[in-house]
């Protein structure tokens, strides 16, 4: 069987493809409810809960003309041992696409290698690429450009913070990355930053990670499946709340982001979440946005995009520059 094209991780798009779906976001975004996704049907197969990812997916496909079916696995065959490989099979007798959020990455593997459609990540336990679309596309959307941005990863490293940084990468985003040593990204996760010519750098310091970043990155210190470490686990990130005096480290313009849920008081404070330097609603937000980028470039390429939509988008965008001038005032 030829390999439609999954979305396992961030890299498997080239950053022209990457380009070309954040473009494709915003043509979506600026050209309202096209209906360009006509009679198509998208299976969302979720092992986890969700609020953004799920409903982003649902309401996106509807908005585009399609149509999107929730598939939990208690209501599946495969809640009653259909082995993942017969039940991508027989889906894709169905569906035109795919979004998975599986408990285990071999399970999503699975799943996209026995699927004659493309099988979008959703999360797993090692990456978020579909978050990491919606975090360009703020980013992009805030500064006005991502080359040249520096962005600061502060707390575990999870799903989340591995998609991002090879995002970042691809996109040209200076990445300092501050975890607890015990809990940092993965060594390979690292060597596929490098192929696109990036360094992340790595410490155990938060003060020093975010001293020239344009925007802090945080995430849950207990992801979902990480319960039962809570207790080991917590200890480790101590000093490593993104709150306001780790803002006060960092330069006067820098926003800060966090994919959500959120816990208030524990990787962030309320008064940062809620406050002026939050992007986080507007990256909640995006999330549908660049899931439809992301659905018309799979199922039916660049070719139908409306023309002229990046023109007005980019006559809108805020003139920000990444380093020193952002707009909550300079540094
Ligand atoms: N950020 C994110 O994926 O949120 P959900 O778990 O609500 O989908
Ligand atoms: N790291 C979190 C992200 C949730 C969107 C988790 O995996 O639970």
């Amino acid at each position: 069987m030829k390999q439609p094209h999954h979305l396992t991780d961030i890299d498997d798009v080239s950053p022209t493809e990457l380009r070309e779906i954040l473009s494709l976001s915003r043509a979506v975004r600026d050209a309202g409810r096209a209906p360009s996704l006509e009679g198509r049907s998208l299976g969302l197969l979720f092992e986890k809960p969700s609020t953004r990812t799920r409903v982003s997916f649902e309401a996106g496909m509807t908005q585009l003309g399609g149509h999107a079916i929730f598939l939990s696995p208690d209501d599946l065959q495969l809640g009653r041992g259909e082995p993942i490989a017969d039940t991508a099979r027989a889906l894709s007798g169905y569906l035109d696409v795919i979004a998975a959020r599986m408990t285990d990455h071999d399970g999503f593997l699975e799943l996209a290698n026995h699927s004659s459609v493309p099988v979008i990540n959703a999360l797993t336990d090692r990456a978020h690429p579909c978050q990491t679309l919606a975090d360009l596309l703020t980013i992009e959307d805030h500064f006005g450009s991502l080359e040249g941005c520096k962005a600061a990863w502060v707390g575990d490293g999870n799903n989340v913070a591995q998609s991002f940084v090879i995002g970042a990468a691809m996109a040209g985003i200076e990445v300092s990355v501050a975890t607890p040593p015990a809990y940092g990204i993965d060594a390979e996760v690292i060597e596929r930053a490098h192929a696109y010519g990036s360094t992340p750098s790595i410490t155990d310091d938060p003060i020093q990670a975010v001293e020239d970043a344009d925007f802090i990155y945080t995430d849950v210190w207990m992801s979902m499946g990480d319960g039962e470490q809570r207790e080991s686990k917590l200890p480790a990130f101590d000093g490593f709340q993104v709150n306001d005096s780790l803002l006060s480290h960092a330069p006067g313009h820098v926003s800060v982001m966090h994919c959500l849920p959120a816990v208030r008081g524990e990787e962030i404070s309320s008064e940062v979440l809620d406050g002026e330097a939050s992007l986080v609603w507007k990256q909640a937000e995006n999330r549908m946005y660049a899931q439809q980028g992301l659905l018309t470039y799979l199922l039916n390429g660049t070719k139908d995009v409306s023309v002229g939509v990046d023109q007005s988008y980019q006559d809108s965008l805020q003139s920000i520059e990444c380093t020193g001038r952002g707009p909550m005032g300079s540094s």
